[in-house]
Formats: C-alpha cells, structure tokens, sequence
C-alpha cells in the first residue's frame, strides 16, 4: 500500500517537470528574441574575426547558468565589451525567454 502511494507521488512529479522547468521563461518567445545572438551563438566552431576569440556554444546549455552569466556581464561583474553590449540592451523577460530557449535542445539545435 505504501509503495503504491510513492509510486503515485513519483509519477505526479514526474508529470510535472516539464512544466516546472519552463515555469520561468518562455523558449519560443526566447528564439524571436535571440535572433541576434545566434549571428554569433549559432554555429559551430564560431570565432569573431577580429579581436579573434571563440564564441562559446550556448544550446544546451543550463538556463540558471546562461541568466547568472548575462546579469554578469550587464553589471560588469564579468567583463567582455561585445556581450556586455548585448546584455545591456536586455528585460529580465528576455533573459528568461533566451535562456529557457537555449537550455532546451529541441529548440535550439535548429528546431522549431
Ligand atoms: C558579436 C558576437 C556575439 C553576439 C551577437 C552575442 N554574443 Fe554572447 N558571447 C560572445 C562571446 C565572444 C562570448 C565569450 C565572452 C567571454 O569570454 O566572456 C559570449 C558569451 C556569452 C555567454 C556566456 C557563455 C559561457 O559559456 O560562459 C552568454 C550566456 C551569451 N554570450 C549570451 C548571448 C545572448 C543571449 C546574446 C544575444 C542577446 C549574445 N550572447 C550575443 C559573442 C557574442
């Protein structure tokens, strides 16, 4: 009786962690929004061409760590003088939608 009980609880919060993870940002809005970002983010190998320096792959990525890394570079507490313009420019809302966009590989791998 008691192991049914677990088993029921396990599947109601299995059942519930698509929607807890996309709770926070919308990844469709975030793919209209990031369209400028995927100029550099979108492929594979990207380095800018001058200063010369690698653009990091951003599908795939954790969302909490793609808002902790932009509010970072909006603040200044981390430094780069490219994504700290494109931070700048950025809502709250934005932030969420992208990173929710990027964290989710169905999305971001070319997907819809
Ligand atoms: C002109 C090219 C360019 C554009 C456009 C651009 N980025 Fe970046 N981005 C970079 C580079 C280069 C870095 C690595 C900077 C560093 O070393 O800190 C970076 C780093 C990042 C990181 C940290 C990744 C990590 O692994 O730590 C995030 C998150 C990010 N960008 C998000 C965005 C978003 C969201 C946009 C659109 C609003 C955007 N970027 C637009 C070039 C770009």
């Amino acid at each position: 009786m008691f192991v049914k009980r677990i088993a029921v609880a396990v599947a109601i919060l299995a059942a519930s962690m698509p929607l807890l993870a996309q709770a926070d940002g919308d990844p469709a809005q975030g793919r209209r929004s990031a369209e400028t970002c995927l100029g550099c983010h979108g492929i594979e190998n990207y380095k800018n061409v001058y200063p010369t320096y690698p653009v990091p792959k951003l599908c795939g990525q954790n969302a909490q760590y793609i808002i902790d890394a932009l509010r970072a570079y909006t603040v200044g507490d981390r430094s780069h003088g490219t994504m700290h313009a494109q931070a700048a420019t950025l809502s709250e809302t934005d932030i969420k939608d992208m990173a929710a966009f990027f964290a989710d590989p169905t999305y971001c791998n070319g997907g819809k």
